[in-house]
């Protein structure tokens, strides 16, 4: 799924009302209740672990504690401490934020952390959904920009630039981004579609973004070609380490 007609949600701000934009251009079906989502979540979980790309899936999960202590930070041992997600879209309405859904818990379990989520869509359904999964739902719209302490994996399936951007901005120093993986709209795709006038001006940080990482496929988990469509697992690179300390000074924040 393209993310464009999707807004970047902002924090409200006192003086003007917040933009709708977001749910607008989605058709989402009626909502299930709570034990349907769970039992629909609980099967999609089923399909993707006994899919054909499972243990590919489980392959690259397995290297990227690997990868990170052998190429960034050798004798470290760094460890996965933690996910967050942002843009999940409606469990209770959604066929692929559910197979979604299945997929951060299977990340949950693999990596054995905790889990963080935050989506401006979030029914009341969705929160006591994602409770009984003991994934805490945040309350507060930080706009993508959560600064890594330990090192984390982002889930941000099908996001907006405007996600990814901020993230990066936030986490833009070689010790910070180096503890970043994230799970997403592949950089290098977007750097392929949107033209580059365009990425300097508004996702700079995703144009400069795209040689530090290593980018592993998801495929084959789902009949599906809309639930994990463009979205790669990307593994901080060596080619961090390479970068002049002036390239690390073009930081400016980004406006949205
Ligand atoms: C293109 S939709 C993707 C939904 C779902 N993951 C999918 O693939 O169908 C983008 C999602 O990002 C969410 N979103 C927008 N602003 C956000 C923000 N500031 N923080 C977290 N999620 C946000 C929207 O509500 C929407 O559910």
């Amino acid at each position: 799924m393209e993310s464009e007609g999707f807004q970047l949600v902002k924090k409200k701000k006192a003086a003007r009302p917040r933009s709708k934009q977001v749910i607008q251009d989605v058709v989402y079906s009626p909502q299930h209740s709570k034990s349907e989502c769970l039992d629909k979540i609980q099967l999609a979980r089923q399909i993707i672990e006994t899919s054909e790309g499972h243990s590919s899936l489980k392959k690259n999960l397995d290297s990227i504690e690997k990868e990170l202590n052998t190429v960034l930070t050798p004798h470290q041992n760094i460890k996965v401490s933690g996910i967050v997600c942002y843009g999940l879209g409606q469990l209770s309405s959604s066929r692929i934020a559910r197979y979604q859904g299945a997929l951060l818990l299977i990340l949950k379990d693999h990596f054995q952390v905790p889990a963080e989520v935050y989506d401006p869509i979030f029914s009341a359904v969705d929160v006591e959904v994602l409770e009984v999964f003991d994934i805490k739902v945040l309350n507060r719209n930080e706009e993508g920009k959560r600064k890594v302490v330990e090192t984390t994996l982002f889930f941000l399936p099908h996001c907006g630039k405007e996600l990814y951007n901020n993230l990066l901005w936030t986490n833009w120093n070689p010790s910070l981004l180096s503890r970043c993986v994230i799970v997403g709209n592949s950089f290098s795709t977007i750097v392929q579609n949107v033209p580059t006038r365009t990425l300097k001006e508004h996702y700079m940080f995703i144009y400069q973004a795209q040689d530090m990482f290593k980018e592993l496929p998801l495929t084959s988990l789902v009949d599906y070609d809309d639930v994990f469509n463009d979205v790669n697992i990307h593994v901080p690179c060596h080619n961090i380490l390479n970068k002049s300390p002036e390239f690390w000074l073009e930081n400016k924040e980004p406006k949205v």
